[in-house]
């Protein structure tokens, strides 16, 4: 017979163990959260964000002729209307008129018809660049005595009035022509290569089929203005093919009466 201390003691062991036992079995704590790294903890700087970039819109004027953004339409005439600019030079491509246009837009239409031979697009030519006030004139009179003033002034800009007087345009044909100031140059290898890749050389089809009633002119694939590669580029990303959308001037359907 064991004496009551001796059992309390045991039983006072027994439950000791059971509990130890009890402990072992469970599970593991859950492993504690790694702690948050202070911004003192890190050794390295907080790097500043960079900013994303965003299109000045007020970069260049859109009223100074000499400007590259500048916009003339049938509401927007060149101020003053017998502008000439002062720097026009050959430019260095084949071409059926004298190639006068201002350096930037001279040295992107030589790269963009090499781009266009080298990538499959086919030659190239200027067909018409730089038209004077006086030019305008006759060129503008001789469509509305063939054709009448409405369907003159579709096509034709009014002396004043014309972007080819910025000497920042070009109407490009193909080499040999084909569909020359037509809207089936928009068809041929050419039309279809400088459509989709102007842009790249900072060239705009001015006038596109759909945009009519926004531009005042009927589909002109040949006519192609120079604006410089930002804004061609920003337009293209953004899918806006008028100056007058992207930067929310008003259309310019008609002369004001
Ligand atoms: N053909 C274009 C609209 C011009 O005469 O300037
Ligand atoms: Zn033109």
């Amino acid at each position: 017979m064991h004496s009551p201390r001796i059992l309390r003691s045991s039983a006072l062991i027994v439950t000791v163990a059971l509990v130890v036992s009890l402990a072992a079995c469970a599970p593991d704590p859950a492993p504690e959260k790694s702690p948050k790294p202070s911004a003192s903890a890190s050794a390295e700087p907080t790097p500043t964000p960079t900013p994303t970039p965003t299109f000045d819109k007020g970069a260049h004027s859109l009223d100074d002729p000499t400007s590259i953004w500048v916009v003339v339409n049938k509401v927007r005439p060149l101020q003053p209307n017998n502008y000439v600019p002062s720097d026009l030079v050959s430019t260095p491509v084949p071409h059926i008129s004298a190639p006068l246009m201002r350096p930037k837009a001279a040295t992107a239409l030589e790269a963009m018809f090499a781009a266009s031979t080298a990538e499959g697009g086919g030659a190239l030519q200027i067909q018409n660049s730089y038209r004077s006030y006086t030019v305008q004139v006759n060129t503008h009179n001789r469509l509305v005595a063939s054709l009448g003033e409405a369907k003159a002034d579709a096509q034709s800009a009014r002396p004043g009035y014309s972007e080819h007087q910025t000497g920042l345009v070009a109407d490009i044909a193909a080499s040999p022509s084909k569909c020359d100031i037509q809207a089936c140059f928009g068809q041929t290898p050419q039309g279809i290569w400088l459509a989709a890749n102007a842009w790249r050389f900072g060239y705009l089809l001015r006038y596109p089929a759909d945009k009519t009633a926004v531009t005042g002119y009927i589909y002109e694939p040949w006519h192609f203005r120079y604006i410089g590669v930002e804004l061609a580029a920003e337009m293209h990303a953004k899918a806006i093919t008028t100056l007058e959308e992207f930067f929310g001037l008003p259309g310019a359907p008609d002369y004001a009466p």
